[in-house]
């Protein structure tokens, strides 16, 4: 696997011979931009199931960083994530062959992927983010503690993680990222009301996990 500063290598990113135009592409080869929480964990799944992969990020140092992830990983027993459903998109401007392509090159990663329309969220955040917003606003209203929240949810329904450790584990600044443009996209929607508390834990760069605190802390 290599480390790139940014740059954007832009012919490794799919192989293809020109008169097999209507064959599916085999990817073997996979640049990621982007090494934090997803990048990071993409392409050491790609690097473990055979292809080559560049990682690309702004610095030497996030880069260090993503090595380091990458390697802990590695020397752990495999961790169950809840990226484990690639879902691959169909636009109008996709055509047939790259979305089969991207459903084999999912399959080659050892994932089950599904599909869905372009629509923000897609599946998963869809249904997990105002879910999570929802745990958020009951804690803001002070109806019950975090922790408990945290406890009901997966010992209630066999949820693997509670909705706070899953605000903090995704990162706060994401969930604000999504939250902020899907008020901008539709302000009346209930579910997509902002939050007081996940507004000031971003203001103080306290992100979840990845800084060290959010609405837990850790070591
Ligand atoms: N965290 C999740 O659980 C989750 C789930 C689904 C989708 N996503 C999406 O995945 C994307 C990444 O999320 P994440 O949690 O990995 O974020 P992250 O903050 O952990 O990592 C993002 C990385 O991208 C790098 N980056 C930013 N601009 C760049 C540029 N111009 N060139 C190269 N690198 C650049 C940053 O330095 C950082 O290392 C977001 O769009 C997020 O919405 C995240």
């Amino acid at each position: 696997m290599a480390f790139v500063t940014r740059q954007f290598v832009r012919s490794v990113s799919s192989s293809s011979t020109a008169s097999a135009s209507a064959k599916k592409i085999i990817i073997k080869h996979v640049t990621v931009i982007g090494g934090g929480l997803m990048g990071a964990g993409i392409a050491q799944v790609a690097a473990a199931t055979g292809h080559t992969v560049v990682l690309v990020d702004q610095t030497e140092d996030i880069l260090a960083k993503s090595r380091k992830g990458i390697e802990e990983s590695l020397r752990k027993v495999a961790k169950k994530k809840f990226a484990e459903t690639p879902k691959v998109i169909k636009t109008p401007m996709t055509s047939q062959k790259t979305f089969e392509s991207l459903i084999d090159f999912s399959k080659a990663l050892g994932k089950h992927p599904v599909s869905c329309k372009d629509t923000p969220g897609f599946i998963v955040n869809r249904l997990l983010v105002p879910y999570c917003m929802e745990a958020i606003r009951l804690h803001e209203r002070g109806d019950a503690s975090k922790e408990d929240i945290d406890t009901a949810m997966k010992l209630g329904a066999g949820y693997p993680m509670g909705p706070f450790e899953l605000l903090d584990y995704v990162g706060l600044d994401t969930v604000k990222f999504i939250m902020d443009g899907w008020h901008e996209m539709d302000a009346k929607n209930p579910l997509f009301q902002p939050s007081p508390s996940l507004n000031k834990l971003v203001a103080e760069n306290k992100f979840g996990r990845k800084t060290g605190e959010g609405y837990y802390k850790y070591q």
